[in-house]
């Protein structure tokens, strides 16, 4: 134990490493004169803290231990009913200009905001730890990773950082005397006066924010313990501070599961696949073949963000920056995800699910029976007669990547893995087909521009209204989308050989409401038609929106009820449907009208009559 002095105080200081960063140590010691921590400490990342701080939090009531028999080493965090998903109306992105940040993005004056910051900090971590957490966002080392600092005074978050991220003192020591790192502050924003007990949860159920500074590269995040909230390097760091990089350095950061794709002859193939949130990227990567199709395989690098650069040759390269999923539990089962639940058995942290009397968990759609009685998410009693849901919708597990047996042999590459395809997909009960091949990058990046999704947890407002969600980055993109756009085009004029560009639909439904599209597993007969696109083996049939499979083109082996005459409202396209887009389109082009790329109005115009001349609405 060392202490550290700060301006007259004693704050003591647990680090069992040598830090020789003196921009670090000074950043540490300005944090904790801000937040006036009990203690700081240091993280090594090794098994023994780790287990240290399970045990402690399992003590204060933070954690549930699960039943080792049926589920090793894992746990259960319960967490505030006020804090269950991203805040996106409490997210803020400051920059000096506010065209800068963007209609897509929350605004403040970078020095008015960071005076509020450091009110709302000042002394937020009374009776608590702060804990230094450094991590690597992709393999420590690589030249396409890079290093964050989080500082936090949740335990729950070290944990979960481990998990999600290469964690611990390897990640100082390749910092050096001088290396470049991401400042992340976090704080749950609910310090303890002297001799105040603590809650099992502790947040600030009235102020939240969270909050990005691209330009000095900063995060800070204020009064929520809860996932993207909290976990800084994931849609902070890794998307909106990365996605500012990127743009800047001609990379992109991308809301983007990445996939492997054996054909029976052993040829292979990556694709990376923009989905919003829970719209099914755990479980298009973790996808398992029909079994009429075995011979074929994915793998899995990564299920929810891509770092993609371009190589010397041309092509894209992909790393996933993560090290762990934090994936939705509701809807997980043997039967739509069997890797994700191999993945889960064992190391791994579940919040917000239901508990079984017997110790294990349960969430709605595990298994087709829900128990007799449960624990619900809040701790209390749950039977199949209850009205509310035992897990809440947006409960999740948080689990090391290396446990999913499809998990690519590539998937911690320092170079990353090349990318053949993009694949877009939004959720949408009419309008969109079941897949489209753009016919070129330019139309592609334009029709993942103006794609829709009907809303899921972390967005305010009505769950399962559509809005725009140009390439799932609508709460991800840390600058203005219309500039974002403009880069993407870009990336294109410089790739000589840009992967092809895709756009999915796996949520129309009938008149029932009944999902006409089986998915899951049975996505592996579109992603096999994508596949033989890439290799240029078939011939397809032009619509207006772009190239789709004539109903033979499509591996039907093994399924049944996939009629000619369902294939046909699985790809109609309605023109008056696609008239009322196109009117969306140009209000989302309206909204981002000062940075929009102009090529997009003419764009639309040859949809427009394209559409027109094919289908006269
Ligand atoms: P984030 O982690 O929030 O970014 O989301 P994600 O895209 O990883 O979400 P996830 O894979 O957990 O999405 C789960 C939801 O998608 C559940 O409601 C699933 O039932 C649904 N889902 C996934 N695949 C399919 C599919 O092929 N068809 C249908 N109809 N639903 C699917
Ligand atoms: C998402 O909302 O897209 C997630 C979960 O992946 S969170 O990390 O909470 O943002
Ligand atoms: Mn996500």
């Amino acid at each position: 134990m060392n202490t550290t002095a700060l301006n007259g105080q004693i704050v003591p200081t647990l680090c069992n490493y040598e830090i020789k960063h003196d921009r670090l140590k000074k950043w540490v010691q300005e944090v904790a004169a801000l937040c006036k921590p009990d203690s700081v400490y240091f993280c090594d990342g090794s098994e023994q803290e780790n287990q240290r701080l399970l045990e402690e939090m399992v003590a204060q009531g933070r954690l549930i231990r699960l039943n080792p028999e049926k589920r090793p080493n894992s746990y259960l965090a319960r967490s505030d009913a006020s804090d269950v998903a991203r805040v996106e109306d409490r997210t803020f992105v400051c920059t000096t200009r506010q065209t800068d940040a963007g209609p897509n993005n929350n605004w403040m004056d970078p020095e008015q905001m960071k005076a509020t910051l450091k009110r709302l900090f000042e002394g937020s971590m009374r009776g608590r730890t702060m804990y230094v957490v450094p991590f690597s966002m992709g393999p420590i080392g690589s030249p396409l990773s890079h290093i964050g600092i989080e500082i936090t005074d949740s335990p729950y978050v070290v944990v979960s950082m481990r998990i999600m991220t290469r964690m611990g003192k390897e990640v100082v020591n390749a910092l050096g005397y001088n290396g470049n790192f991401v400042p992340c502050l976090h704080s749950v924003g609910a310090p303890l006066a002297p001799g105040q007990k603590d809650v099992a949860w502790p947040c600030n159920a009235e102020t939240k924010y969270i909050v990005h500074f691209p330009e000095t590269r900063e995060i800070w995040s204020y009064g929520s313990g809860y996932g993207g909230n909290a976990l800084l390097g994931k849609k902070c760091f890794a998307l909106r501070i990365a996605s500012h990089m990127a743009r800047e350095e001609g990379w992109l950061a991308e809301h983007m599961l990445i996939l492997g794709i054996e054909s029976p002859e052993g040829k292979k193939a990556y694709m990376a696949a923009a989905f919003p949130s829970a719209c099914g990227k755990t479980n298009l990567a973790m996808l398992i073949p029909p079994p009429a199709l075995k011979n074929w395989r994915v793998t899995t690098i990564g299920d929810d963000i891509a770092w993609i650069k371009p190589g010397h040759d041309g092509k894209f390269y992909a790393i996933n920056p993560e090290a762990g999923y934090f994936g939705v539990a509701p809807g997980t089962s043997y039967k739509t995800n069997p890797n994700a639940m191999a993945t889960i058995s064992e190391n791994c942290i579940f919040t917000n699910v239901a508990m079984t009397l017997d110790g294990d968990v349960w969430w709605e759609g595990m298994t087709d029976e829900k128990p007799a009685q449960l624990i619900d998410w809040q701790g209390q009693p749950w039977t199949p007669a209850s009205s509310r849901p035992a897990a809440h919708p947006n409960a999740r597990f948080t689990v090391p990547v290396k446990q999913c047996p499809s998990l690519d042999p590539d998937w911690d590459k320092t170079e990353g893995v090349p990318i053949s395809a993009f694949i877009f997909g939004g959720r949408r009960r009419k309008a969109v087909p079941l897949v489209v091949e753009s016919f070129n990058w330019n139309f592609g990046v334009y029709m993942a521009a103006t794609m829709g999704s009907e809303t899921t947890a972390a967005a305010s407002g009505q769950i399962g209204q559509v809005r725009r969600d140009p390439m799932a980055m609508l709460p991800f993109c840390g600058y203005h989308m219309g500039a974002y756009f403009g880069h993407w085009l870009s990336m294109g004029r410089k790739s000589q050989k840009p992967p092809r560009v895709f756009c999915v639909n796996w949520f129309l439904t009938d008149e029932h409401g009944k999902f006409i599209w089986p998915g899951f597993g049975e996505n592996m007969r579109i992603l096999k038609w994508i596949f033989e696109r890439v290799h240029s083996r078939t011939e397809a049939m032009q619509s207006p929106l772009g190239w789709m499979p004539h109903y033979e083109d499509i591996d039907w082996s093994g399924l049944n009820g996939i009629t000619d005459e369902v294939w046909q409202r699985l790809t109609q396209i309605d023109a008056a449907a696609w008239h009322e887009e196109l009117e969306l389109h140009a209000e989302l082009f309206d909204k981002l009208k000062d940075q929009l790329p102009r090529m997009f109005a003419l764009k639309r115009e040859l949809l427009r009559l394209s559409l027109s001349v094919n289908h006269k609405p």
